[in-house]
């Protein structure tokens, strides 16, 4: 650091995550000293812009970490990148603040959701974990619950969208529903070779698998929810999940239902949240307003509406939250870490 800013790399830059990296800096006005952009040979060369300057993207190697020295990197280039890069960016002292699932359940690495604890970094702790998308817009909304009655289960169904799964994803989505709104409505299901990306065709259609399957027949995408909530919330929260992917470009939408210890009211829950740092609030079905992907894609905030007692169980209510699963599930979560992060370094 110098004079209070920061070199800072990209790494993943030209991907879904990294470009909304480069736009969450600018928008945060991180305080950046100079910007390097990291990616695979495929895209070195590129320019990429970062306010008013354009930056070439750079080959992310071994040499280049020798060679060079920045002093954070937020890392979206994927679990076999990180597991071969953050170690050698950390042994020279160099914070990652990584995406994939890499690292998330080391129980050595920080799993930081600023809003809920940001005092699990360390000046010693070089390699720190961005949670898992729909996990960090879950525990955003509902650790201001969670304070003010301990959360003992948590039930959650999510409708996830193809962004989540990277750029390739996207193009997918859009030339699927392209190929089958130009055709013959009648004929919903493509032809196997029209799909890559998903297992199944994404357009007009739910995906009720996101990962791959586990032992215990639940997805690791399930599975990431359940581990990643009990280690950034409590250890004690019981945590069961569906993952769904749905044909929607931007947003992650969730249905959850939470059982808590105390009989609390809806106002008691409504004032913790709309005390909540970027926690929005739409809750008025009487004018029919509630979150919604559409109105959620391209915003900071994590959004939550729908809030209900469920009446066949006492203590437990439901909730629908809301998020950006590019922002605050990933870039803008880790350019709030990085301001965490230099704080105290
Ligand atoms: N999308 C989301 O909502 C989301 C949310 C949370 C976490 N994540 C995680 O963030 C990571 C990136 O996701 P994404 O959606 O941004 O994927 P993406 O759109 O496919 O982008 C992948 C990026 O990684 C780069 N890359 C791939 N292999 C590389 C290599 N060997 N060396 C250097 N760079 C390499 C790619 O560069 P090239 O252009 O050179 O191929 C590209 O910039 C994943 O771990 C993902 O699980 C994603």
């Amino acid at each position: 650091m110098r004079k209070g800013k920061c070199d800072v790399a990209v790494a993943g830059a030209t991907g879904a995550v990294g470009r909304e990296m480069i736009n969450m800096l600018s928008a945060n006005n991180f305080p950046v000293n100079e910007l390097r952009l990291l990616a695979s040979s495929r895209s070195a060369g590129q320019k990429l812009k970062f306010k008013e300057s354009e930056i070439v993207v750079e080959e992310l190697s071994p040499e280049w970490i020798k060679k060079n020295r920045v002093d954070i990197v937020l890392m979206s280039a994927g679990g076999a990148v990180s597991l071969e890069y953050a170690p050698l960016f950390s042994e020279k002292k160099i914070y990652v603040i990584d995406n994939s699932s890499a690292w998330r359940m080391n129980p050595a690495v920080p799993l930081v959701v600023p809003e809920i604890n940001p005092h699990d970094l360390a000046v010693d702790k070089y390699i720190i974990a961005n949670p898992n998308c729909s996990t960090i817009q879950m525990v955003h909304a509902l650790a201001p619950v969670h304070r003010i009655s301990k959360i003992k289960r948590i039930i959650v169904v999510t409708f996830q969208a193809v962004s989540g799964a990277g750029w390739k994803a996207v193009k997918e989505l859009e030339s699927q529903s392209k190929k089958i709104a130009d055709g013959d409505f009648r004929e919903l299901n493509l032809p196997k070779n029209k799909i890559s990306v998903f297992p199944h065709q994404i357009a007009f259609n739910c995906i009720p698998q996101i990962d791959v399957f586990l032992e215990n027949f639940f997805t690791k995408e399930e599975m990431k929810m359940v581990q990643e909530t009990k280690k950034i919330l409590s250890s004690e929260i019981e945590v069961s999940a569906t993952c769904v992917r749905v044909p929607v470009f931007r947003g992650h939408s969730e249905a959850v239902n939470v059982e808590l210890s105390d009989d609390i009211t809806k106002d008691e829950i409504w004032e913790a949240l709309l005390k909540e740092k970027n926690i929005s609030l739409i809750d008025d079905v009487s004018k029919l307003r509630y979150p919604m992907a559409i109105d959620a894609a391209g915003k900071s905030a994590t959004f939550v509406g729908r809030i209900r007692h469920d009446e066949s169980r006492p203590k437990c209510w439901w909730f629908w939250i809301v998020s950006d699963n590019l922002l605050k599930g990933a870039a803008l979560n880790a350019v709030q870490i990085a301001e965490e992060l230099i704080k105290i370094i």
